[in-house]
């Protein structure tokens, strides 16, 4: 039941020019769905996406009487019609799952390499590394493992039925959906871009012509696959029709995924990683994220400090979460890959001790220098065209999902009479054996492309629990920024007790070891105060926004849910009943 008054009811979506979803097929009437792009309060089921449509869609399932896992894979569907530059079927990426008993799990449907993989693959004609191989062709695909694992979840935790989940994808794309100004915008800029993709030209563009605001936009091809995967389930996508246009569209772009990768895709059920902060459970993604691993270990190092008597925002803070950053980075450039193809020492990295270990290298208000020492340079900054969605039923079963096509509208390829972007995942993995430069390329070997292995992942889809009870579902897009927004979550919810509005809007910063820079956002502090981290030998750089952390906490002193979408994305929206 909603608590606060400030929603829009369903109905008034299409006043709004929102569009709205179909329920699944039920009986009995499902309580009235309502969605906001502000705080939603309710103690009944939430959703908290990118867009409003999916939001409702997941919101209407979990109404309906659907779980969690349920209403995340019908979100998760729904996105990859009303997001293109993230949501998607082409792409891949985790979700972790805590059950209303406390136990939890975790889904890892990241993309791999094709068989025909090898770690010298993105090296051109000319016997040098290239970018463009690298990043923007058709070598840059991954196998795509979304539908898996939405598929698996849905085959080992999910209620209920699958075509329920798929057939609001199926009528936004059929029938079309509002054009929101931000997405408008965004299809705008890509116009030129997409001009060498006939097939993404044509989608996503009325001949050349950008969308408006208020247009609706049809995916009629988009429509067929997902009317695929209704019926089908997984095979719908990755054998048959559907499977067949992705292999000849590789085979026409020179690209390597064939049926026989399509077909062998798996996506794996994980042990989460775990650890404690301040006896709060952490409850995230093991590899082949990064995520999960790098976050546990910045709160272990950060629990030796008296944080929250530093407070907020100020340079002394801002230090030691630099510190810890720093090291985390480091570390994440050293050991993390898929842990199916090499040995990374989580346990080790995850533990107190070796926190222990890593809290006296930290001078009180000094900075660190990020010495290359075993690795001679690591990457850039990357965007932050990612999605992260967040779930709870009315059980308190918590689904955290974080999925990409890696870029924003990834390989910018739309697979022809299919409808969907492929991702350009491929990018994750390092560019060449021993290749390491000033630009940022890492060449260390654990994360070398090699058929069906896993590339790295910074993605951190994230629940919190204290005492065994729900405390929130977080998580964050922002390639590498979004380990350290992950943390700031925490940190405000766990040392700086805000409100929940506040741990979401408060100001980021990020560092990732090298370059060696840390990125404030612009009013995390006073220029004064930059100017103070700056005097103890932080290199201060400042960026208008990092992340987009679409979050659900649970009011402690109530129970109620409270969604969050983050107010830097104006698309994002809170559902629930
Ligand atoms: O898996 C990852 O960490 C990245 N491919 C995520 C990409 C992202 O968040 C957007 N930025 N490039």
């Amino acid at each position: 039941m909603i608590r606060r008054h400030f929603f829009l009811h369903v109905t008034a979506l299409a006043a709004l020019g929102l569009g709205a979803c179909r329920p699944p097929e039920s009986d009995v009437p499902a309580p009235e769905v309502a969605v906001v792009r502000d705080v939603l309060a309710s103690d009944g089921g939430m959703v908290v996406s990118a867009y409003p449509e999916a939001s409702v869609a997941g919101a209407e399932v979990l109404a309906a009487g659907g779980n969690a896992v349920d209403a995340a894979i019908a979100t998760g569907l729904a996105l990859a019609v009303t997001h293109p530059a993230a949501g998607n079927i082409g792409g891949g990426g985790f979700m972790v799952i805590r059950f209303p008993d406390g136990s939890s799990t975790a889904i890892d449907f990241r993309e791999k390499a094709p068989l025909r993989a090898h770690p010298e693959m993105f090296v051109g004609e000319d016997g040098e590394y290239s970018y463009q191989i690298h990043h923007r062709s058709h070598l840059a695909v991954g196998v795509p493992g979304t539908v898996a694992g939405f598929a698996l979840a849905h085959e080992k935790y999910g209620n209920a039925e699958w075509a329920g989940l798929v057939e609001p994808s199926v009528a936004l794309a059929r029938d079309g959906f509002v054009v929101s100004e931000r997405l408008a915008g965004s299809l705008g800029r890509m116009v030129d871009r997409f001009r060498d993709y006939p097939a993404s030209y044509a989608q996503f563009s009325r001949d050349g012509e950008p969308y408006e605001v208020g247009d609706t936009l049809l995916q009629a091809d988009l429509a067929a696959t997902m009317e695929r995967i209704r019926d089908e389930g997984r095979d719908g996508f990755y054998l048959g029709m559907t499977a067949r246009l992705l292999a000849e569209e590789m085979e026409r772009g020179g690209g390597w995924i064939t049926e026989e990768d399509l077909a062998r895709y798996e996506a794996k059920e994980r042990e989460p990683v775990r650890g404690t902060y301040r006896g709060y459970d952490v409850i995230s993604m093991p590899p082949p994220s990064s995520g999960g691993t790098a976050l546990v270990q910045m709160l272990n190092v950060l629990e030796g400090f008296d944080v929250a008597g530093m407070g907020a925002g100020n340079p002394e803070v801002a230090h030691h979460l630099i510190e810890a950053m720093r090291r985390a980075f480091r570390d994440r450039a050293m050991f993390l890959a898929d842990s199916d193809f090499a040995d990374v020492p989580v346990e080790r990295l995850t533990s107190k001790a070796y926190a222990d270990e890593i809290r006296p290298t930290i001078q009180p208000a000094a900075a660190s220098v990020s010495a290359p020492a075993d690795v001679d340079a690591a990457a850039d900054w990357e965007s932050s065209e990612t999605t992260h969605y967040s779930v709870v039923d009315a059980d308190g079963m918590a689904v955290s999902v974080t999925y990409t096509l890696e870029g924003g509208y990834g390989s910018y390829i739309t697979v022809p009479g299919a409808g969907f972007l492929l991702n350009n995942e491929m990018g994750d993995f390092n560019g060449r054996p021993g290749l390491t430069n000033e630009s940022g390329l890492i060449g260390t070997d654990a994360n070398l492309a090699r058929p069906e292995q896993r590339m790295l992942s910074s993605m951190t889809p994230t629940i919190l629990a204290r005492d065994g009870e729900l405390v929130a579902v977080i998580g964050s897009p922002g390639g590498r920024t979004i380990i350290n927004t992950v943390l700031h979550l925490v940190v405000n919810t766990v040392d700086f007790a805000l409100a929940p509005a506040d741990v979401v809007a408060a100001k980021r910063l990020h560092h990732q070891w090298l370059p060696d820079r840390a990125r404030l956002e612009n009013g995390y502090m006073s220029e004064a105060d930059g100017d103070v981290l700056a005097a103890m030998g932080h290199e201060v750089g400042w960026t208008g926004s990092q992340g987009i952390a679409h979050c659900i906490f649970v009011d402690g002193a109530t129970g109620e849910l409270v969604g969050v979408p983050d107010p830097r994305d104006s698309d994002g929206a809170a559902a629930g009943y």
